[in-house]
This record gives C-alpha cells, structure tokens and sequence, in this order.
C-alpha cells in the first residue's frame, strides 16, 4: 500500500526546502503539499514531485480533503510576520491558532496519527535568560509567539486526548536557499546588499540569535518524523550569534566591504535582545545533529541568491521585502 505525506505550507521557505529533501529519500511514497500561496508559491516546487492542493487552513472543507489521504503530516502552513502579527493579531490567530486546530480535527475525524508541528523558541518564551530550552516557561511578547504557543497547547491536548503522536519543533532563527520572499535577517540582507541598498539594523547589532541552516532543519525534521517522540523539542544551531557577526560574514562572501552600508534604527516592540537555543533534548532524543557552519552556510545562501537573481527578480513583491519573523 503507498503512503502519503502531508505538507502544509509547502511552497514556503522551509516547505520547500522540506519537499525536496523529502523527495531524495525512500520514507513516503507521495508528497502532498497544501498551501494557499499567500507567500510562498508552487514556481518553489518546479520539478519535484509533489501532488499540489491549492487550499486555505482556516477552512475545515479544505483540510479535510488534504489530510484524508495523508498517512502523517507536517505543519508548516502559518502567518509567520512577527510584526505584522502585532498589526494584525486576529488575522494571525486565524491562521495559526485556528488553523492548527482545524488540522487536528481533520487528523482525528480521518484516524491520521502522525503530526509533526512547526513551533518557534523565541517568540514564545519572550524576554529570557539563554540559552533557551524546553522547561522554560512562556512568556511571548508578540501575536506570532502567542499563536505558536497556543497551536503547542492544542497539539498537547490533542495528544492526550485522542492518542495522536505529535512532535512539536520550536525552530529557532531559520535561513538558507529559497528564501527569496522572507523579511528575516539573513535574506533581507542579501537582498539589499544585491539592489545595492542600505542594510538596516534594529539596535546596535549586537544582540544574538540562532541561526540554522535549513538543510540541518530539514535533518531534525525527518528525524523527529522517524522517532515519533510527543512533546516538545528546540531545533537550532546551540550557538549565539550577534548581527553584527553576521554582517562581517556577508562582507566576506560578498566581496562588498566598505561598500556594504548599515543604517542603525531603534530597536523594535516585541523583539527579544538574546536568544540562542539549548539543542541538548533534541540531539538525545531525536538524534538531531546540525552540521553546517554559519560561514558555509551564508556562502550557500549568497551563491543561491547570485544565481538565482534575475530569475527571482519578478516574485520579490513589496509585500513579501516587508515580511518579517
Ligand atoms: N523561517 C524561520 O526562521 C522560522 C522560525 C521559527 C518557526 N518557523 C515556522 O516554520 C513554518 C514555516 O515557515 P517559513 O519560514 O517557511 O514561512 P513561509 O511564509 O515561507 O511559509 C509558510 C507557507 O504557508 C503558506 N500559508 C500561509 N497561510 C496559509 C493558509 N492560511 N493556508 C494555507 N497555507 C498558508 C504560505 O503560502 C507559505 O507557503 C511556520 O510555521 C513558521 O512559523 C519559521
């Protein structure tokens, strides 16, 4: 009998990074993506094989026809902008909070038992102490970290209450290839730096997050599909780095030095000023092993950018330069 992965959110960045590296290996017979293409889009999938449902979270019809002929599925399908979740909130709990419970709905009504949900650290346990690890208790500072924390209760009582197994990876500060759309730090840089633009820092630059490379990602997230382990489980590099760090790399790879210019802004609501992730839980239980350097990994990303410019070019709306998270 074949069997079928369901992806939300998989024309998004980590989707479609997840659908390719899903399609190298022999664990499912089918990838089904829903997605309603709000940022990403299927021009991410080209190529690989994928059975496309054009469809919305937030409606129940749409997520049943998915989920029904799903054997597991991963949850990536989410209003991921921080600050437009603070502009918007309800819209971002309709989609992050709603839809996550229509999804589990439509897994118990249709006996679909595997669940992997994608979660964040930052956001949800706010202003802290790092490293950041499962333990602590949550404290979010923006929409986006309450939804996430939210769609995490609901797994968990979901998981009691009717057997599922679900796995709920709180990502920490994703970046790599396909990124072309995201507002977060890494790509906006690129982005910038490639149009010839000012870079914009938020602070001094010297506060710290997590990086990850989306391929070790995409590593914890077959494994975690694997281990089948409930609960929750931090998915980063383990490592602090300050954006200021950042920047001397992109100077680096792109060759532009005293040409690459900052312009330091104030620091903005909601943001957290240190955070890096405690990967200890995630490495015992899941075997999860992040294995690319933050300087491979951003040549990665740049060459990716590089080449792919003129072709990206048309789908890097004002909207999409806007997003953030
Ligand atoms: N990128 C990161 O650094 C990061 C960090 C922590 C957590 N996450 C989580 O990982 C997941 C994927 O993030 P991403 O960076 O790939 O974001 P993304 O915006 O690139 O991908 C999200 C995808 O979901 C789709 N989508 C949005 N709303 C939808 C809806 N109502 N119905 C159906 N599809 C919808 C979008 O079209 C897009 O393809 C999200 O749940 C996000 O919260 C990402």
């Amino acid at each position: 009998m074949s069997t079928r992965i369901l992806i939300t959110g998989g024309c998004g960045f980590i989707g479609s990074n997840l659908v390719k590296y899903l399609s190298t290996l022999s664990i499912y017979d089918e990838i089904l993506v829903l997605d309603n293409e709000v940022t990403g889009t299927t021009a991410a999938l080209a190529g690989i094989p994928h059975q496309f449902i054009r469809g919305d979270v937030r409606n129940q019809r749409d997520v049943d026809e998915a989920v029904k002929q799903a054997d597991a599925v991963i949850h990536l399908a989410a209003d991921t902008r921080v600050i437009n979740s603070i502009n918007n909130p309800v819209y971002n709990f309709e989609v992050n909070v709603q839809g996550t419970v229509n999804l589990l709905e439509a897994m118990r009504r249709y006996e679909v038992k595997h669940l992997i949900n994608a979660s964040t650290g930052g956001a949800i346990i706010g202003e802290a102490d790092p490293p950041v690890h499962e333990l602590m208790p949550v404290n979010p500072a923006s929409a986006y970290g309450a939804s996430k924390a939210a769609a995490e209760a609901y797994c968990s009582a979901y998981s009691q209450s009717y057997g599922l197994s679900i796995t709920s990876l709180r990502f920490s500060n994703v970046y790599g290839p396909l990124s072309f759309h995201k507002g977060s730090v890494i790509a906006a840089f690129i982005k910038n730096i490639l149009k010839g633009q000012v870079c914009d820092v938020y602070g001094d630059g010297y506060q710290t997050r997590d990086f990850i490379f989306v391929g070790d990602l995409c590593q914890g997230i077959i494994r975690a599909l694997e281990k089948r382990e409930n609960g929750v489980f931090q998915l980063g590099s383990g490592q602090p780095t300050s954006i200021n760090e950042v920047i001397s790399l992109l100077r680096d790879v792109s060759g532009c030095h005293e040409d690459l210019e900052i312009a330091n802004h104030p620091f903005r609501a909601g943001e957290v000023r240190h955070n890096y992730t405690d990967i200890t839980k995630a490495k015992q239980y899941l075997g999860f092993r992040p294995e690319v350097s933050l300087r491979d990994g951003i040549q990665i990303t740049w060459d990716y950018f590089v080449n792919k410019e003129d072709v990206l070019k048309p789908s890097l709306s004002q909207r999409a330069l806007q997003n953030a998270d």
